[in-house]
């Protein structure tokens, strides 16, 4: 079945920094996922997977975000953290409250993952981009970086 994205990648997600598009585009796809799994009313177990896999990536993404931030200083590191934490504790809540089988996978839900996705990356991760990039960050990787091979190897790909 074709099914048309829940979220399209489009240049304004991007944040100039090759690495974490990339780091984006996988959050993008999980978030795809999800929706296509709903579209095709696929069992629990396997909406309770994506989003064991959203969680888990989110948390492997925002570290990275973050020990960058450390390396170069960036100065709302404290400000992006909060925002880090909060959307961590909504995924996780989210993630407990269907696997408990409280609550189902809506078209609310997905609306609400996918603007809490899409805002945090055009707000905030779009604001330490050129930061970054005059810090002497290479915004395109000749290699995979280590967060990409790490995830790789985790995934067995
Ligand atoms: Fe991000
Ligand atoms: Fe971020």
């Amino acid at each position: 079945m074709d099914i048309k994205p829940l979220v399209e990648w489009n240049e304004k997600l991007s944040v100039g920094i090759e690495e974490i598009d990339e780091q984006h585009k996988v959050l993008v796809k999980l978030l795809n996922d999800l929706y296509g799994a709903i579209i095709q009313k696929n069992d629990a177990v396997v909406i309770d997977n994506i989003l064991a896999e959203l969680v888990q990536y989110t948390v492997v993404h925002f570290a990275v975000e973050e020990s960058l931030m450390r390396i170069f200083d960036y100065p709302q590191y404290d400000e992006h953290r909060k925002h880090h934490l909060a959307l961590t504790t909504q995924v996780l809540d989210i993630q407990k409250k269907v696997k408990a089988r409280e609550e189902t996978v809506s078209m609310d839900l997905l609306n609400f993952l996918r603007s809490w996705l899409t805002n945090h990356i055009m707000i905030e991760d779009k604001h330490y981009g050129p930061y970054f990039l005059q810090r002497g960050l290479k915004g395109a990787w000749s290699t995979r970086g280590w967060a990409g091979k790490v995830w790789e190897f985790m995934h067995h790909k």
